[in-house]
């Protein structure tokens, strides 16, 4: 199992609001990070567990009130290459978060992201995606797309203050917001 060796952010990189600190709980807590391996779906219903229906609701687009088989499976079938999760770990061991990112093109990958709301609003949120987007970047990706809902301010804020986001578009009440895992490359160096 892999063990993701991420710092805890120092300084947010982007710019605060009263309302964005306000969600703070205390001092950031310690989280360990670890990629999550095929069929760890132990891992899968314990964050489902606690997700809020309102938490479920953002993050399957649609009342959840539980995950069919079938959404379980292919989330659990986590291959390391076309489909990478990192699983956030309590100091107890109880998961509280997972990123995944699925290949939906050679360079192209699209985000999931879910923390429990016991954990939300602690950086949890912030350390799965960096990590997550680092995992992609070392298979080669090139671009994140997440299609989150309108109304979904908090994972879109989140994306944008992680990554930088190169393309925004509205259909109806999703917006799909395409982010760069990799740094444009300079003209003079294709020149
Ligand atoms: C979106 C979600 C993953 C964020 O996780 P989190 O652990 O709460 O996020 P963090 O505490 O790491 O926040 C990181 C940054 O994101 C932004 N952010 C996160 N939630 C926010 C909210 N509700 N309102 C405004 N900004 C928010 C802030 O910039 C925040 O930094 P700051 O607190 O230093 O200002 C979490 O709220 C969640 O699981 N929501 C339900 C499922 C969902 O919406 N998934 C996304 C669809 S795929």
């Amino acid at each position: 199992m892999t063990v993701i060796d991420f710092p805890a952010p120092t300084t947010p990189t982007h710019p605060t609001s009263a309302t964005a600190r306000s969600r703070h709980r205390g001092s950031p807590p310690t989280v360990t990070l670890r990629e999550l391996g095929h069929g760890e779906t132990a891992v899968l219903d314990a964050v489902f567990a606690g997700l809020s229906a309102h938490s479920r609701y953002l993050r399957f687009h649609g009342a959840t009130p539980r995950m069919t088989g079938a959404v379980r499976r292919k989330l659990a079938a986590v291959d390391g290459r076309r489909h990478l999760a990192v699983a956030a770990f309590a100091p107890d061991g109880t998961p509280v978060g997972i990123a995944r990112l699925m290949s939906t093109g050679l360079r192209e990958v699209e985000l999931a992201i879910e923390v429990v709301d016991a954990w939300q609003g602690r950086g949890v949120g912030r350390r799965l995606l960096t990590a997550v987007a680092s995992r992609g970047r070392a298979q080669g990706y090139s671009r994140l797309v997440a299609d989150v809902l309108a109304e979904n301010v908090g994972v879109r804020v989140l994306v944008a203050s992680v990554l930088p986001v190169i393309a925004v578009e509205t259909a109806g009440h999703v917006v799909t917001l395409t982010a760069a895992l990799r740094p444009a490359t300079p003209l003079a160096a294709v020149a």
